[in-house]
């Protein structure tokens, strides 16, 4: 059997999943599994950098791997795992933070954002951040990370990081990765104006149930020159009709876009066709999500299996490592 190349990509658990995480990253993960060896993480530690209350972060963990598996990441076929229940993880983190200048770690656009949003708290995880990234991507020989353009820098510097170790140890043992940009048109939220996130509360979380998603679409804001109901619309400003590209049929979307710019039909009668469309298409990764919240036992199980993989995977590369420095 040749091989398939190994994807590896990790998020920080915010707990239940919106539809912007899903339509930009989960829905990529489930595709890449039909081609691909996949390593998916949810990084708990990289969470800690930033989370205020870090009791959240057991419960968020669980919940996001709930929307993985219930979206379908496939336990038997990929590996799942908690960052944290990978040693090797902080390990190579150490490591390669001697084959990092501070300097390019201080100039990261990502930490000075971070230092500008939170002062009060610029921790030593923070600056390292990328180096731990880094160790999560090359344990596992990474070919390829799906992530967000935002992530671009982070995985520059993975590769220059690689570069470096290979060069000063002269044996070629980290994998330098290429970066898949998954990046789907942006997802707004319920504003219509800012990118879906929970932070902006403006999110539409794929666990609703159908009757909560008619309400949060209800709140949607539409194209907001459409004042009353007989004023025609443009569909090309409105988030609602963005949302009806996904999952509405090509016909329904001409229908709906029309209707608006002729003011054939209101914003209240788009967005219930839209919520109804997005109850039937999300109906079957609710079923499994429900099947599996029952189970939670379950979850941690399949957590913990896929710890135990990536351990094995981890450990090889670390000996590699280790003989490659020459460490005694
Ligand atoms: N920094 C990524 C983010 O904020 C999360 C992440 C951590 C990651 N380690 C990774 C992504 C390794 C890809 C590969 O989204």
């Amino acid at each position: 059997m040749t091989k398939r190349p190994r994807v590896f990509s990790g998020a920080r658990p915010t707990g239940r999943q919106h539809l912007g995480n899903y339509l930009g990253a989960i829905k990529n993960y489930v595709a890449l599994q039909a081609d691909h060896d996949c390593v998916y993480c949810i990084v708990d530690l990289h969470a800690m950098t930033t989370l205020e209350d870090l009791h959240l972060l057991r419960a968020h963990t669980a919940e996001m791997a709930l929307d993985w598996l219930a979206a379908g990441i496939r336990p038997a076929d990929s590996i799942m795992f908690v960052q944290s229940h990978v040693p090797q993880h902080a390990e190579l983190h150490t490591i390669l933070s001697m084959f990092t200048p501070l300097g390019k770690l201080t100039d990261l656009p990502h930490f000075k954002d971070k230092v500008r949003l939170q002062p009060h708290n610029v921790n030593y995880g923070l600056v390292g951040y990328p180096v731990l990234m880094t160790a999560d991507i090359v344990l596992y020989k990474t070919n390829l990370v799906p992530v967000g353009i935002d992530q671009e820098s982070h995985i520059e510097f993975c590769r220059e990081v690689v570069r470096t170790f290979n060069h000063r140890t002269g044996a070629s043992v980290l994998v330098e990765p290429q970066m898949k940009n998954t990046e789907y048109p942006k997802v707004l939220g319920t504003d219509g104006q800012r990118k879906m996130s929970k932070s902006e509360n403006n999110q539409i979380e794929l666990a609703l149930t159908a009757a909560e998603t008619v309400n949060v679409v209800r709140s949607m804001v539409t194209d907001p020159a459409r004042v009353r109901r007989t004023d025609p619309g443009n569909p090309d400003v409105c988030n609602v009709f963005a949302l009806h590209k996904t999952f509405s049929t090509p016909a329904a979307v001409q229908e709906v876009g029309t209707g608006c710019r002729s003011a054939a039909i209101g914003c209240v009668e788009c967005k219930l066709k839209l919520a109804e469309n997005m109850n039937s298409g999300l109906a079957e990764l609710r079923e499994r999500r429900a099947a599996f919240a029952a189970r939670p036992d379950d979850v941690w199980d399949i957590l913990r299996d896929g710890a135990q993989r990536a351990r094995a995977l981890a450990a090889k590369t670390m000996d590699e490592v280790r003989a490659a420095i020459g460490l005694p």
